[in-house]
């Protein structure tokens, strides 16, 4: 089953950079590569750094603590390190808008708190 859910413009979406979104209370990192983006945990595996703060070159993201690397179209870590994989979520992409599983979140939700208030 598939839930999918309107999260953010692709225009809206820079590259280069992660931006994070919240999702039923799940905090996630978006990428965009060229005209396709990418959802993903937004804490780093290997020391739960956020990724927010790293960089996206080609279709990896950087850790900005450790700097290791993680690919966007499989989830795994650059050589060297014995982390788990990042996970991935499915988006597609309508009408210019960004839409992600919000069931797949649901089946293997992020690490890191889910933040069910929001006062900000
Ligand atoms: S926290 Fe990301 S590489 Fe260490």
């Amino acid at each position: 089953m598939t839930d999918f859910r309107d999260v953010l413009a692709l225009e809206a979406l820079p590259e280069g950079r992660v931006m994070t979104v919240r999702v039923d209370g799940h905090v996630i990192g978006l990428a965009r590569i060229a005209d396709t983006a990418h959802a993903f945990q937004s804490l780093c595996p290997h020391d739960k750094a956020s990724l927010q703060d790293g960089k996206v070159d080609g279709c990896q993201v950087h850790c900005p603590r450790h700097f290791a690397r993680f690919d966007l179209k499989s989830g795994k870590v650059s050589a060297g390190w014995r982390v788990d994989d990042l996970r991935l979520y499915p988006v597609r992409l309508r009408d210019g808008r960004i839409e992600v599983d919000a069931d797949a979140l649901r089946r293997q939700p992020p690490e890191g708190p889910k933040k069910v208030w929001d006062f900000t």
